[in-house]
């Protein structure tokens, strides 16, 4: 009898095979890659398998190993840069992908005009839950992404409520070390997104100088500012001071409207 017939006798019966204490090689067929030798055990019937599937599965199974350890730092890195970035947390899943029409053309338009025009400033305007704020997040979380999969974009994002900007620069003056100074992070940062301009106007000369200085700093550095208010252009122009209005809205600015009533209230509620 040969090695191969005993060997699969011994397959088909497990009273037989458990009586096998050492291995032997015996030859195997595999569909892929030809002949091989597979090792037999002892005990229990088992035996090796292709050693060139057995390469081939190692390979998978480490570039999959790869790629999930990849996502894995990915993910962990969009959750630092919207950290770092306050992107509040229910707009941290706003994807550009959920806009649509209008909307997502004037914003896919901010986007790839981003890093090759200078002072591209944009301004949404919009009713109550109109959905500025989601997609001013929904840009900023694309530019987030790029700077992770572009290792070599390294733009700095800031998102700030005019609400907690207003009360910084009316504490400005006081605030001595540069390190807490929030003027020159203001200043620095690459995109500043103020969201929610109006409500609470710059109401001291101090206030409005401050922000003056801010808009032209980033201004005259090429810098990008998004603001979403629901102010239409005087108001606006009247809240912020009409010199930081008209850095606001150089040549390279954009405006978009969003119309339509409130998301929020997308299910109606019975009374
Ligand atoms: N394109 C969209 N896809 C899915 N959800 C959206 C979209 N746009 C807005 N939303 C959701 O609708 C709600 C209101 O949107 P958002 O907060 O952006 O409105 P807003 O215009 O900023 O309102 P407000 O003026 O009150 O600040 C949010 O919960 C937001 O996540
Ligand atoms: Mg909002
Ligand atoms: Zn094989």
């Amino acid at each position: 009898m040969s090695h191969l017939a005993a060997a699969e006798i011994l397959r088909n019966s497990p009273q037989l095979s458990s009586l096998i204490k050492s291995g032997e090689w015996v030859e195997r067929n595999c569909d892929q890659h030809g002949a091989y030798k597979a090792w037999v055990l002892g005990g229990e019937f088992k035996e090796t398998g292709c050693p060139e599937c057995k390469k081939v599965r190692s390979l998978v199974e480490h570039r999959a190993n790869i790629e999930a350890e990849k996502e894995e730092i990915q993910k962990r890195k969009m959750q630092e840069f919207m950290e770092s970035a306050r992107v509040p947390k229910i707009y941290k899943s706003a994807s550009t992908k959920q806009l649509d029409g209008y909307v997502r053309d004037k914003c896919v338009e901010f986007l790839s005009n981003y890093r090759s025009t200078e002072s591209l400033n944009m301004i949404i305007n919009g009713g109550v839950g109109s959905g500025k704020t989601h997609a001013v997040c929904a840009m900023v979380n694309f530019i987030l992404y790029k700077k992770i999969v572009e290792s070599a974009f390294s733009d700095t994002v800031l998102f700030e409520t005019w609400h907690d900007m207003a009360d910084k620069l009316r504490r400005a003056s006081s605030l001595d070390s540069v390190e807490e100074n929030p003027i020159e992070l203001y200043k620095n940062v690459d995109l500043l997104v103020i969201d929610e301009v109006g409500g609470a106007s710059l109401r001291t000369e101090a206030q409005i100088e401050w922000f003056f200085r801010i808009m032209n700093a980033r201004y005259s550095e090429g810098k990008n500012t998004i603001i979403t208010t629901n102010l239409n252009a005087s108001q606006l122009e009247k809240t912020v001071g009409t010199r930081s209005y008209d850095r606001l809205m150089n040549g390279s600015s954009l405006t978009l409207e969003i119309k339509g009533k409130s998301r929020r209230q997308a299910i109606p509620k019975t009374l």
